[in-house]
């Protein structure tokens, strides 16, 4: 079932694509038997670290016919619930290896899903083929956003919607990367943040009015920015309690969920300029 546009799609990685891809084969185990029963929890539908049912956020209206498109769909269960609500699916990957545990839990769904090795930041579909593009925690943290905004608003049709859970710009200012662990302390420059190296993996995250800039460039309206905390009394199997003392003063994650114009971009300067340019024309 999965699509083997892949040899084509795996030359066009960029080099830290390449890395994420290497870096999530070797996680992919150790990721679904430390989260797999906490992402089937609520039909495989939660947002975030704190699994926040999509019935409480309500950010999806009804998929039935739409065409669909999840970045980073790991194992796949959002996608597999996505499929069961009526939409058309597509589970897109750069791992193989997750991307085998997801060919697994369709095989056992009995469900019609397509399955795309491939990266968000050069998806093998043409222009205008989907109506909702999304993730929880996927390829939109871990690809480059001056490569994927742009990317989506071309596969998105007009109206489109673009929904993504990502870690917030505040958590990537403490993250401390050797430890991928988030600190009390700053540990990096707000406006400059962009490319984040990790030993395995790579991340990205930019601030907030960078992201803001960088969707209106592409023909995107913002609707809604969610800020999630973390509940009361979490449980968490991975992070630490000042992590989740962190994560109840400071957002912890942040959904963006913003929707393709019906005119062309309004463009307002070539993309890919440096992150600290925005920083620089905005100080006072
Ligand atoms: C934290 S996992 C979450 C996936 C999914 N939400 C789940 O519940 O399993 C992040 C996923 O993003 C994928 N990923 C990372 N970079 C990617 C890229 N450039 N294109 C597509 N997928 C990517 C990884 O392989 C991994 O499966």
């Amino acid at each position: 079932m999965t699509s083997s546009a892949d040899g084509r799609s795996r030359k066009r990685l960029t080099p830290h694509a390449a890395k994420n891809r290497q870096g999530w084969d070797y996680f992919a185990d150790w990721f679904e038997s430390t989260f797999g029963k906490e992402l089937a929890r609520h039909g495989g539908m939660s947002w975030g670290s704190f699994h926040v049912p999509e019935r409480r956020l309500r950010l999806f209206g009804d998929l039935r016919g739409k065409d669909v498109l999840e970045l980073g769909c790991g194992a796949a269960r959002w996608s597999l619930a996505l499929s069961r609500a009526g939409a058309r699916v597509v589970g897109l990957d750069v791992s193989p290896r997750r991307l085998q545990q997801a060919r697994e839990l369709v095989k056992r769904a009995g469900a019609n899903l397509r399955l795309v090795e491939a990266s968000a930041e050069a998806v093998p579909f043409p222009a205008r083929s989907f109506d909702v593009i999304f993730c929880d925690i996927g390829a939109m943290s871990y690809a480059d956003p001056y490569r994927t905004v742009p990317e989506a608003a071309r596969l998105l049709r007009p109206g489109g919607q673009l929904t993504f859970c990502t870690e917030s710009p505040i958590r990537m200012v403490h993250f401390r990367s050797q430890k991928s662990r988030v600190s009390s302390r700053p540990r990096r420059n707000y406006f400059t943040m962009h490319r984040i190296d990790l030993p395995r993996t790579v991340h990205f995250q930019l601030p907030y009015g960078e992201w803001v800039r960088l969707f209106r460039e592409n023909g995107f309206e913002v609707e809604r920015l969610i800020e999630m905390r973390a509940p009361l009394h979490p449980r968490s199997k991975f992070l630490t309690r000042q992590e989740l003392r962190w994560a109840r003063q400071w957002p912890f994650e942040t959904i963006w969920s913003v929707r393709k114009k019906d005119g062309p971009p309004r463009r307002q300067r070539a993309s890919g300029k440096s992150v600290s340019e925005s920083a620089l024309r905005l100080s006072p």
